[in-house]
């Protein structure tokens, strides 16, 4: 076993899923300034700090992305948070990309940027202890998109990317994220996931990436946020085990969801059936940000000073993920 491929299984592995914590400080903005609090860079160490040393880090969390601002802070203990989070037996990772940037000749679509540099800034994440990474490619789904140039430009950036990561001894987190935004049909969104999720993997084999050290991190199966015709969560399962079915080479140890906008019990009911009806030999689960952070972001906001009352919302929803990774969920544990 590669040392790559050995990092991706402690990650997934027993029910363990990943906490996106990497919202960039615009968006982590957004998410505070939805719930009325200053997005100074003390609150958004704050909560993160509560998420970090919750209980349910050690049996369910098993990677968590941090950041470019997290990843330099220190703790109110005066230790740095990527030690933090390796003490509970998670490993840190972060997020790399710098972001999506209009698409040139194209411009209602995005190209991730961010491949500039970026050695440099591998090793020196390497040497504040993280060991896996991420990058983000968007896509959204009209008549038109997306579109042929999209998705050749967003795989190709994600196989350089991936190809420095490995190099610098990393696991890189690949992310091809199909929006849910738009009134498309579910059968839509899973032939244009399936086209640029094969479209990623032959830029991946084309740039030889040892796929066997990797993560992928897809949307589900969905039917646009705005579509009169929604699916049932069985019905998500089976198409989303389809789509990974028909582009995900047997190699790829993991693949771990985003929530992408799903309610958190939406993401949990739907991991929880893909998870009962798998039959691949994927270990399936969860890289949620807003489904493992909602409940308990909100909660903070109305008691600011109720750190344990945060924590155990968490822990909640990290438990419930867990057993949602294992297809062990159900709505009477849920509400116990
Ligand atoms: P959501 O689960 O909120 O979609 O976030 C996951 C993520 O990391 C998006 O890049």
């Amino acid at each position: 076993m590669s040392e790559l491929n050995k990092i991706a299984l402690k990650i997934l592995s027993n029910g363990k899923g990943i906490l996106a914590a990497d919202e960039s400080n615009g968006t982590m903005t957004k998410r505070l300034d939805s719930v009325n609090i200053p997005s100074t860079s003390e609150n958004r160490l704050l909560f993160r700090e509560t998420l970090f040393s919750s209980e349910s880090m050690k049996d369910c969390i098993g990677g968590v992305i941090l950041y470019d601002e997290t990843i330099n802070q220190v703790s109110s203990l005066k230790k740095p948070i990527p030690d933090m989070i390796s003490e509970t037996g998670a490993v840190p990772g972060i997020k790399v990309d710098t972001g999506a940037k209009v698409l040139a000749n194209s411009p209602e679509e995005k190209i991730t940027e961010g491949l500039d540099g970026l050695r440099e800034r591998l090793k020196k994440y390497y040497e504040l202890g993280a060991r896996f990474t991420k990058w983000r490619g968007v896509f959204n789904i009209t008549k038109k998109y997306p579109s042929k140039l999209s998705i050749h430009s967003n795989a190709h950036a994600l196989a350089r990317y991936s190809n420095l990561v490995q190099e610098c001894r990393m696991v890189p987190i690949i992310e091809p994220e199909v929006l849910m935004d738009g009134d498309h049909s579910a059968n839509d969104c899973l032939n244009k996931t399936s086209e640029v999720i094969k479209r990623c993997f032959e830029e991946l084999i084309i740039h030889q990436v040892d796929l066997t050290g990797i993560i992928l991190k897809p949307n589900m199966i969905l039917a646009g946020n705005k579509s009169k015709n929604k699916i049932s969560n069985e019905e998500v399962s089976s198409k989303t085990l389809e789509c990974l079915k028909n582009s995900v080479p047997s190699e790829v140890p993991g693949i771990a969801f985003l929530s992408g906008g799903q309610s958190e019990i939406e993401a949990t009911e739907n991991l929880n059936l893909i998870n009962k009806n798998n039959d691949t030999n994927f270990l399936i689960t969860y890289s949620y940000g807003r489904a493992l952070q909602q409940s308990a972001l909100k909660f903070w906001s109305e008691n600011i000073k109720n750190l344990t009352g945060t924590q155990n919302i968490f822990n909640h929803r990290a438990k419930m993920c867990t057993l949602a990774a294992q297809g062990k969920w159900s709505k009477e544990l849920e509400n116990r």
